[in-house]
């Protein structure tokens, strides 16, 4: 089976940023180790489209680990603003710096090394010990979930048929080349055998496949089933200077949207809450609300905006001058706000 899938892998490869292609590989040349992380991590709970362009921006602005391992926490948060789940690019600084301090800038190549490291979990270590140094592990994403759960009909529900999947994983993969392996099933994933409408014509697996078989691949991976997702509802104020200063605040690195810059406000919670304006101001209500999606709340945002004299003194945030304030370094749901805002 992995022979059918790595000479489809040959023919198909994605044309990625920080994949060395299955020719050149095979010539011998490996991807820099740094790029295969810092992709990897990016790709998590991420599609291939919305990283790319942050990949590239990334890469020209810190091209080695060490660059990044220099850069400020400010910087990278703000270049990591709207791919999401923050805490990844704080962990990934912490990884950064140990790598570029103890390990003199070299990644370590084995699994086991790679998940010492900090902010490195199951899925990088994996991923990067295959791909970047030809480890034979285990890959298991979403999309490797997906494929597995079709391909024996896997009826046990995720999260819990986790282990199973892996093990299936586990007995299909390729000890000669595990990097293309890795790769391959999980462009097969994303680009035949995705969620919704699988193209199981043109699948190299088609002929192995039972859900394929039985005529319901769509309806794998079985997942155990989830309520609604509450709705929590909040304030934010937007301070505006006379001099079009905006009033930010930085999230303690902590939680939801942790590290961030944004615009102070109340907590949010499912009773709402107006909290405290952090300054004294007429406050106008924006008539329409922000609405935004976390993995696991709704979120609706009453926006007030504030205007304010020179002289004005808030409790909390720092007043930001327009020429230096850059709505990209907000997390997509602080650019909403700004957006509404913006006459
Ligand atoms: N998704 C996550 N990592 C990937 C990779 N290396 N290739 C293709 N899709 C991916």
């Amino acid at each position: 089976m992995a022979d059918e899938l790595l000479n489809w892998y040959d023919a198909n490869a994605r044309v990625l940023p920080w994949r060395v292609p299955p020719v050149a590989r095979k010539a011998g040349q490996m991807p820099d180790p740094y790029r295969v992380w810092v992709a990897e991590v990016m790709l998590q709970q991420t599609t291939v489209a919305a990283v790319t362009a942050y990949f590239e921006d990334f890469m020209r602005r810190w091209p080695r680990v060490e660059d990044i391992a220099a850069a400020t926490d400010s910087e990278v948060m703000a270049a990591w603003a709207g791919l999401g789940y923050y805490a990844r690019a704080r962990n990934l600084l912490k990884c950064a710096r140990v790598v570029a301090g103890e390990y003199r800038g070299v990644f370590p190549s084995s699994e086991a090394e790679l998940l010492k490291l900090p902010g490195i979990g199951p899925y990088t270590a994996a991923a990067v010990g295959a791909i970047a140094f030809d480890q034979p592990t285990v890959v298991l994403d979403g999309n490797v979930e997906r494929v597995m759960a079709r391909l024996d009909r896997v009826e046990k529900p995720l999260p819990g048929a986790k282990e199973e999947l892996r093990e299936l994983a586990r007995e299909r993969s390729d000890a000669m080349r595990p990097g293309d392996y890795a790769q391959a099933v999980m462009d097969l994933g994303a680009t035949i055998c995705t969620p919704r409408s699988p193209a199981c014509g043109i699948c190299p697996w088609a002929h192995h496949c039972r859900a394929r078989a039985a005529g319901d691949p769509a309806s794998f991976p079985r997942r155990a089933r989830k309520g609604p997702k509450p709705v929590r509802t909040g304030v934010v104020y937007v301070v505006i200077r006379d001099d079009g200063a905006v009033l930010l605040e930085r999230r303690p690195n902590k939680g939801l949207l942790g590290g961030m810059l944004g615009w102070p406000g109340s907590e949010w919670s499912e009773s709402g809450s107006y909290g405290v304006p952090p300054v004294v101001a007429g406050w106008a209500d924006l008539p329409e609300e922000v609405r935004h999606t976390f993995t696991h709340f709704h979120l609706r945002l009453k926006v007030r905006l504030g205007r304010v004299a020179q002289g004005a003194n808030p409790t909390i945030g720092t007043f930001c001058s327009r020429g230096d304030f850059d709505p990209n370094s907000l997390p997509t749901v602080m650019r909403k706000v700004w957006e509404k805002v913006q006459p």
